[in-house]
């Protein structure tokens, strides 16, 4: 399967671009699909292994270190785009997460700052780089794609992470909001949210027992990977996705399809199927 060309000439900035996980595998894909990419990571030196990365496989990218739950970062970061690429066609907003900021808890636990935290690095930001965006977009006249990476905990009750849950909630109704405002611009706006995705983060939360426990619940029987997630991602940041705006796709291993009441998984038929 090749995505080569699909995003031929267009720029896209990916917000938590460097790292390990699905920042990095998203800019790795759009680069891979043709776009000249802005990793943009509070880290300099993820956002700079990633720049290096893209280009020794020929593709094009500029470090962008900036922090995304600042205006004055903000600002650098559609600036910095310009000044290198000219143009901004796609926004894909993946920082995010729980971070160092807390820990699971129930909601009465929580102090304010933590709070305000997970919600600025988790839908806040998101606010500010999109309305720093559009009008770039708008202003081209070409149309563009936003898409955000929410969460299952965004869809489903999210018991000990209310915060983030409740901010990635918000991410979704943010979609669907600039879906219905900017669509006659051409700009369409869509989101993905991941179930369990085995990157860094999830590996420290809980035990190797409790993942291997967690994968055997899930119907394709593994955890998802940065890759699952980034391909969703391209599919809403390149045409294929033309028609589609205001949509939230779950890449989850299908766990939101079970029925929520305990009933048992089918067992294999006679032929083991
Ligand atoms: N890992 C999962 O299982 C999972 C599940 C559901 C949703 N998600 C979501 O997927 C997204 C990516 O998660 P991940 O764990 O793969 O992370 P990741 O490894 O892609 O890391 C994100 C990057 O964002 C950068 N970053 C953090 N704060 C920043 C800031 N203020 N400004 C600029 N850059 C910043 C980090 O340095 C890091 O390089 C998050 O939004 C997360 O909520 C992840």
């Amino acid at each position: 399967m090749t995505s080569q060309g699909l995003l031929d000439g267009k720029v896209a900035i990916v917000a938590g671009g460097g790292g390990g996980g699905i920042g990095a595998q998203t800019s790795r894909v759009l680069a891979a699909a043709g776009a000249a990419v802005a990793v943009v990571d509070i880290e300099a030196e993820r956002a700079e292994q990633l720049r290096e990365e893209i280009e020794a496989r020929g593709g094009r990218a500029r470090a962008i270190t900036a922090d995304v739950r600042e205006q004055s970062g903000v600002a650098a970061i559609t600036e910095a785009t310009l000044a290198a690429f000219g143009r901004i066609d796609v926004l894909a907003n993946v920082a995010g997460g729980m971070q160092q900021h807390a820990k699971w808890q129930p909601l009465a636990d929580w102090d304010d700052e933590a709070w305000e935290k997970i919600l600025a690095i988790n839908l806040r930001y998101v606010f500010l780089l999109s309305r720093a965006v559009i009008p770039v977009m708008i202003e081209q006249g070409s149309g563009g794609a936003i898409v955000n990476i929410t969460s299952i905990s965004g869809v489903f009750g999210a018991p000990n992470h209310a915060p983030y849950g409740v901010a990635k909630a918000g991410l979704i109704h943010l979609t669907k909001s600039l879906c219905l405002e900017y669509g006659r611009y051409g700009i369409r706006c869509n989101a993905v949210s991941p179930g369990v995705v085995a990157t860094a983060a999830i590996a420290g939360a809980v035990s190797d027992e409790e993942n291997a426990e967690m994968w055997r619940s899930i119907p394709l029987e593994r955890a998802g990977t940065p890759d699952d997630i980034a391909q969703a991602v391209l599919f809403f940041a390149s045409e294929l996705s033309a028609y589609v705006s205001g949509q939230m796709l779950l890449v989850d291993g299908g766990v939101s399809s079970r029925f929520p009441l305990g009933l048992p998984d089918p067992e294999p038929g006679e032929s083991g199927a």
